[in-house]
């Protein structure tokens, strides 16, 4: 769990990715190796989800995998199936988190409230998913949250963008944003992959830029 929190930390970005064609996934790896951004949340938004994550694992090793959208333990199973190196879900669901727990996969639960934050802490979790971030306060929560839940480190998702991720990552209790405006579904539909490539590596400069601040 915290060697794969170190590195999403360090990234400072996770681009979830909602793939409609799983052999599009090949050159979406290109894209984030050549961009700079060795990492996907593909999103079970998509019929594709799970075979789009065996094929970016399988073309490109060295992208860290994760799998999105997690409602179920079933969906977890699957994505874990097909390569799914952590996963993230929207809401808190106990006994998909415990079966993550007990076979030792990475995960980051998504939580909205203190009580959502209070399972997770029941089970040792202390790097969640805020999410909406937006819809549910952005910033001005996660402010308020780290008083009560110091200990407690955030992936906002939902709603970030080029223009509001830099408020999030300068938060002490933020390791990483994530969001779906980093890898536009659009952008890999109708091929755009070095599109996807050229903005990939421009959020990558601004997340140094302020990581080095
Ligand atoms: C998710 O699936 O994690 C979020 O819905 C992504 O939110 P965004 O589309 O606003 O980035």
């Amino acid at each position: 769990m915290d060697k794969i929190i170190e590195k999403i930390s360090a990234m400072g970005v996770v681009p979830v990715v909602a793939i409609e064609n799983a052999s599009d996934a090949v050159r979406l790896g290109e894209a984030l190796i050549e961009g700079g951004l060795p990492c996907a949340e593909i999103t079970f938004r998509t019929t594709a989800a799970a075979s789009a994550i065996r094929t970016l694992c399988n073309s490109h090793p060295g992208i860290l995998v994760g799998a999105g959208t997690i409602l179920t333990k079933s969906d977890a199973e699957t994505a874990v199936d097909a390569g799914a190196s952590f996963v993230v879900t929207p809401g808190f669901d106990g006994d998909l988190v415990d079966w993550c727990l007990d076979q030792s996969i990475p995960v980051i639960p998504g939580v909205m409230t203190p009580t959502d934050i209070n399972a997770a802490i029941n089970r040792k979790l202390n790097v969640l998913k805020f999410f909406p971030a937006e819809a549910a306060g952005g910033v001005k929560t996660l402010k308020a949250i780290s008083g009560p839940y110091g200990s407690i480190k955030f992936v906002p998702t939902g709603g970030i963008t080029l223009g509001n991720v830099e408020e999030y990552l300068s938060l002490p209790n933020v390791v990483a944003c994530g969001g779906s405006w980093l890898v536009k579904k659009a952008l890999i539909s109708s091929g755009e992959f070095d599109t996807i490539k050229s903005l990939v590596r421009e959020v990558v400069q601004l997340v140094d830029r302020i990581q080095d601040k």
